[in-house]
């Protein structure tokens, strides 16, 4: 009697004969009550999940990150699946990974990710612009949490928005200072900008700005017409003077 079960029709019987009723996320560090994992950069987030009630060790699990489905190795499908987030980036903030059964995507449990991170300014960037274009200088503020404020110096003091015809935007994630029409008596210098986070503390990134003379362009299109009108016309005048010359001799 036994013989008669092949290994179809018995995957066939306890597939029918239960019901998983869900499936639970572990993790470490763990998740709050709202289902979300704090963390930070370079730090590594493991996420065990596994099926709860009925036969948990034949169950198929899949992981989705932001729904994409994320390629899991042989062997860690079945029963419990594990996956690793590390290093945590900052593209991974607001990031949810959700875990479900392959056969029913009804059964799944969702967690997200809450990673902290300081604004990437730092260094010094050389800038050199001509006197009378547009300086634009551009701070990359993006943080989590956001930053509490910005501000740009100008030779170590406070840029003087009238003095220099200044306009400062801030998007939440962008500072951009810029000036319409360098003059080189009012905007050569140091700048700085500098980001405060209440978590990290404050960020800065300098920019020497050279005003160079403004260089008169030649506008290469009209000369190269004009070059060229002017061969036209010595080749037609040649041509006429030629017809001219070949009349007499006939
Ligand atoms: C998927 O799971 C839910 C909840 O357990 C259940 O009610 C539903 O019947 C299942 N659907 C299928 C196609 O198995
Ligand atoms: C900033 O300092 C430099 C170097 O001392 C100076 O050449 C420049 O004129 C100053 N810029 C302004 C706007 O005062």
């Amino acid at each position: 009697m036994k013989l008669m079960f092949g290994p179809p029709l018995f995957h066939l019987l306890l597939c029918c004969a239960t019901q998983t009723l869900g499936v639970r996320i572990e993790s470490a560090p763990a998740f709050n009550s709202e289902g979300v994992i704090q963390t930070e950069l370079e730090k590594t987030v493991t996420l065990l999940c596994q099926p709860e009630g009925g036969h948990e060790t034949e169950e198929e699990l899949m992981w989705l990150r932001n729904d994409a489905a994320i390629s899991l190795k042989e062997g860690n499908t079945k029963g419990s699946s594990k996956v690793c987030v590390t290093p945590v980036l900052s593209e991974d903030n607001g990031a949810t990974f959700t875990c479900r059964l392959r056969e029913n995507a009804t059964v799944s449990a969702s967690i997200t990710l809450d990673v902290t991170f300081p604004p990437q300014l730092s260094g010094s960037e050389e800038v050199t612009v001509e006197e009378e274009e547009v300086l634009v200088l551009l701070c990359d503020i993006h943080a989590n949490p956001q930053v509490s404020s910005v501000s740009w110096m100008l030779n170590g003091s406070t840029v003087d928005l009238l003095e220099g015809g200044f306009t400062i935007t801030n998007d939440g994630s962008t500072s951009q200072l810029s000036t319409g029409r360098v003059d080189r008596s009012l905007h050569q210098g140091t700048y700085q900008c500098t980001a405060n986070s209440a978590m990290y503390g404050e960020y800065t990134k300098v920019f020497s700005v050279t005003a160079t003379e403004r260089t008169i362009k030649f506008p290469m299109m009209p000369i190269i017409a004009g070059v060229v009108v002017v061969f036209l016309t010595a080749l037609l005048a040649v041509a006429s003077r030629w017809r001219k010359i070949a009349q007499c001799c006939k």
